[in-house]
């Protein structure tokens, strides 16, 4: 019988996913689909109970990564003290939430920019679920520094709490996302985890005048370089968007739902990486 697979968001009409796990299932014979389902917050309770007889696993993304929480039934340590969920196994009915956003962030900043974050000084520009499961994977690989930058500088604080609790050795910084840390020209990596540009007609209200051309800049976005970018690489700095970072989170879902290696070539030919 074939496997399903799936991502649920809002919006959704974007995800490059179904090409990417389609391809992989494709090269490597496996009798499975993926498919996109746009569900809104207050249908998520009742398309997640569909899932449970229908699909094998799904993605989750925008806006609904710490809200499926409550509907799994049992979720990752890490994942839970993010708050954030991007993975669902669904065990015989049994639904294990993980999060591999943080890990896909750490191998596409490797990929890009040649760049280990270990002993790094970290910005993250947003506070969403896909950031703070980037910052505590971060803090516990060893970065140096982590500062959060949010429109709702409560949330901010919600991450770097957690990385206090969980990885107490990393310094960190929280803030409004005009108020950033007065040491941020030391800053390696910025990480622009907004979902604000996704809309083509809006910009992030964000200034790189104090940081360092020095640092690196990625956009968890993909399919284009958003204004964010633009005005790193305006600064100077070495840029990426997000296709990588999609690619080897999705990698790491693939091999949890099927318990094989996904080419990442055939993945990153899907997604239009050459
Ligand atoms: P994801 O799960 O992909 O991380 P999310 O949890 O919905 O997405 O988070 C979206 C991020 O974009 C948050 O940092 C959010 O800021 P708030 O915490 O203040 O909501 C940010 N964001 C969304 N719309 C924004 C806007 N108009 N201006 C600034 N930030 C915005």
């Amino acid at each position: 019988m074939t496997d399903c697979y799936g991502v649920i968001g809002y919006p959704v009409t974007h995800s490059k996913s179904p090409e990417m796990h389609n391809a992989a299932f494709n090269a490597l014979k496996i009798d499975a689909c993926y498919d996109k389902y746009s569900v809104k917050t207050e249908d998520l309770a009742q398309q997640v109970s569909l899932f449970k007889e229908q699909l094998s696993g799904w993605n989750v993304t925008v806006p609904h990564k710490n809200n499926i929480i409550e509907l799994l039934d049992w979720v990752d340590p890490v994942a839970l003290a993010a708050q954030s969920v991007n993975t669902v196994i669904n065990e015989n009915g049994k639904l294990l939430g993980y999060s591999t956003d943080g890990y896909g962030l750490e191998k596409a900043i490797e990929a890009e920019f040649g760049v280990n974050i270990k002993d790094k000084y970290i910005l993250l520009v947003g506070a969403g679920g896909a950031a703070q499961a980037s910052a505590v994977h971060f803090a516990a690989i060893g970065a140096r520094k982590i500062a959060v930058v949010n429109r709702t500088v409560s949330k901010a604080e919600f991450v770097t709490d957690c990385i206090e609790k969980l990885s107490p050795e990393v310094a960190t910084y929280f803030g409004g996302l005009q108020e950033l840390p007065s040491d941020v020209s030391e800053v390696d990596i910025i990480v622009q985890c907004t979902s604000l540009e996704l809309d083509e007609t809006r910009e992030l209200d964000f200034s790189f005048t104090d940081i360092s051309s020095d640092a690196v800049c990625i956009d968890m976005i993909y399919n284009k370089k958003t204004p964010f970018l633009q005005k790193a690489e305006a600064k100077g700095l070495r840029i990426a968007s997000g296709e990588q970072m999609l690619v080897y989170q999705g990698a790491k879902a693939f091999t949890m739902w099927t318990s094989q290696e996904p080419s990442i070539e055939v993945m990153k030919t899907a997604v239009g990486i050459k």
